[in-house]
């Protein structure tokens, strides 16, 4: 969740350093801090609370300039929001600076240690134990690398450390352990970076190596070096990346969230492209390495994620079990792990992840590999984790960067990509013939249209619901089957970017205690698209409106008759039931985030959030 960057070259380090962390500012936001080292000046620490500007500014009033230098953004885990806590922090002898990514599960007890040895602390943070143990190391070894290597292997939980010696003033080094957030590996010509995600970088490298568990590099002017951290070499092929960084920024839009939002024909058409043969009524997927056989002998899908990405599993269920008739299991990548399951050897784990950097969902994965379960995982981030440890193959979203803390474009690419496994599951296992399959595909092909009209023809609607509620103190939406997930996600866009208690419900689940909460000041939003339950959904509605609730209902064109029972009807275009979820999700996302603008809330970036949820 934090954002890290480092720099070692030509440039002035603090402008590539500084740009870097504006580019990852949306993986974590309570405090910022750089050290740079000049020959001269010797190693300049500058560290302030809150968003990255007022680093920015102390800069201006104190500036720091050289060819190398660290940079770090954080989301507190260890130690409240003050600039002692802030990275980077420095060892005992201030000769070396820290900073970190991650967990130390153990730092209470190294930390004793360390007191014991004589060493005081000046923050509440695990990642100053760090700088100790390295500096408490680097005086018997004499050189940064065995220190760093020797502190890491100390440590327990998922880390991702980089750190800088005056003593070594050309070279960075950065160590890895286990499935905190990325350490990708930037390479130029007579310069070189480490980061913690791509976007940070992306200005002056497309080429990167990603560093794996338990592995260290070590970089400067010439080049990088990847070994292990017991000290055996590591050869590692650089991924080109083709990310456009216009496309990492805003354009012409507000806000990310905005963008993001309105990204979604593309991003559904781009989650398609080269997958369907709509001739032949095949599926597809490029990077998959399970083969027909394999996808013949999956008897039962274990579907885990977190947040958005959970939604988007419960709605893939749906599909799955339709299209291919394989059962379907959903679970908390939180919970998955605790609760001992026992997969059998007929299973496949189905991760969705947008950042593929989730711990949670990173240890659902080791723990189906650890019970020789395959996985294939459902994600944006090109070479994430997640992508990387999926044996059974990435499904890769094709998105592009998704800067918005709360998910949009991701999250309707997640629901296509299942539909797509669903039906490449139900090709390979003869559940659909390739005429039925050709059915699904139109619906699909048309699907990026029917977005763009949804846009169109609701975004300003959402804009007067979002005036006449949004000093709303609670909402509840409600939705049935595979729009029940949605109700969750809908509740979920509300809450993490207006601050408003949502919830979401299966409307039949209603009048067994939510019914309580209703009176004439709660929204509650209702999807009732015309499907197989339209009837239920009429009569939960009015069941909502005779107890003076306010009704939003999100309904099939043209249906009159639901606009007659609620006060608002908001109209999306007929497309497969099963393909619905898309479509309700847009409008849902508009109306939340005209909410938190009025409610004059950092839509980008709302408090207590990160983009990806490295720690557990
Ligand atoms: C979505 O709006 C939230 N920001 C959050 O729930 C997110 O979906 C969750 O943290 C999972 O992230 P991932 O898709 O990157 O794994």
């Amino acid at each position: 969740m934090c954002g890290i960057v480092g720099y070692v070259g030509p440039r002035n380090a603090t402008e590539v350093v500084v740009g870097g962390l504006q580019r990852l500012e949306y993986r974590g936001y309570d405090s910022a801090g750089i050290a740079i080292y000049d020959g001269e000046a010797g190693l300049q620490l500058r560290r302030s609370v809150g968003k990255l500007i007022n680093l920015v500014n102390r800069l201006n009033r104190e500036p720091a300039a050289g060819a190398v230098g660290i940079g770090h953004t954080r989301w507190a885990t260890h130690g409240g929001v003050t600039e002692e806590n802030a990275h980077p922090h420095r060892d005992a002898s201030g000769k070396i600076v820290v900073i970190q990514n991650g967990i130390v599960e153990n730092y209470l007890e190294l930390k004793g240690r360390l007191i014991e040895l004589g060493y005081t602390f000046h923050s509440q943070t695990d990642t100053e134990v760090i700088a100790h143990l390295v500096g408490h190391y680097y005086t018997e070894e004499g050189a940064l690398e065995p220190a760093l290597c020797r502190a890491m292997a100390e440590l327990r939980g998922g880390n991702a450390v980089v750190a800088l010696c005056v003593d070594e003033p050309d070279t960075i080094l950065a160590a890895r352990l286990g499935n905190a957030g990325g350490v990708v590996l930037g390479l130029g010509e007579g310069e070189h970076f480490v980061a913690s995600d791509i976007p940070a970088i992306l200005d002056y490298t497309r080429d990167l190596i990603f560093l794996e568990d338990r592995e260290l590099a070590r970089i400067n002017r010439n080049g990088i070096v990847i070994t292990t951290l017991a000290g055996a070499p590591v050869r590692r092929e650089p991924v080109r990346i083709q990310w456009d960084p216009v496309a990492a920024a805003k354009g012409d839009h507000k806000h990310f969230m905005q963008k993001e939002i309105f990204e979604q024909p593309r991003a559904l058409m781009d989650v398609l492209r080269g997958r369907i043969d709509q001739e032949a009524g095949t599926i597809h997927l490029e990077d998959l390495k399970l083969d027909d056989a394999a996808l013949r002998g999956i008897e039962r899908i274990y579907a885990t994620a977190c947040g958005t990405a959970w939604h988007a599993a419960l709605v893939t269920k749906f599909i799955i079990e339709s299209l291919a008739r394989v059962r379907v299991e959903v679970d908390y990548a939180s919970e998955f792990r605790y609760r001992g399951p026992i997969l059998g050897n007929d299973a496949l784990l189905l991760a969705i992840s947008q950042s593929g950097e989730t711990v949670d969902t990173l240890a659902a994965m080791e723990e189906a590999r650890s019970q020789g379960v395959p996985s294939v995982a459902i994600v944006n981030a090109i070479g994430s984790q997640a992508a990387r440890l999926a044996d059974g193959g990435p499904i890769y979203l094709h998105a592009g960067p998704e800067i918005g803390v709360a998910s949009t474009k991701a999250f309707t690419s997640m629901i296509v990509a299942g539909y797509l496994f669903a039906l490449r599951l139900a090709q390979a296992r003869g559940t659909l013939s390739p005429a039925e399959i050709r059915t699904h595909i139109q619906a699909l092909l048309e699907l990026p249209g029917k977005a763009a009209e949804v846009i169109e023809t609701t975004s300003s609607q959402c804009e007067i619901l979002a005036e006449r509620y949004h000093r709303a103190t609670d909402a509840l939406y409600l939705g049935r089957q595979v729009n029940y997930p949605i109700a969750l996600e809908g509740a979920l866009k509300l809450k993490e970017i207006s601050y408003i208690h949502a919830e979401g419900y299966p409307a039949g689940e209603m009048k067994h205690g939510p019914i309580a909460l209703i009176d004439e000041n709660l929204p509650v939003i209702c999807i009732a698209p015309r499907d197989s339950i339209y009837d239920k959904m009429i009569s939960n509605i009015e069941q909502v409106k005779a107890r003076h609730g306010q009704v939003i209902a999100i309904g099939s064109a043209g249906d009159d008759f639901l606009a007659s029972k609620a006060d608002d009807t908001i109209f999306i275009p007929e497309t497969l039931p099963l393909l619905q979820p898309v479509l309700v999700s847009i409008p849902l996302q508009i109306f939340a985030y005209h909410v938190a603008l009025l409610r004059g809330c950092d839509v980008d970036q709302p408090r207590n959030l990160a983009k990806s949820v490295t720690v557990e």
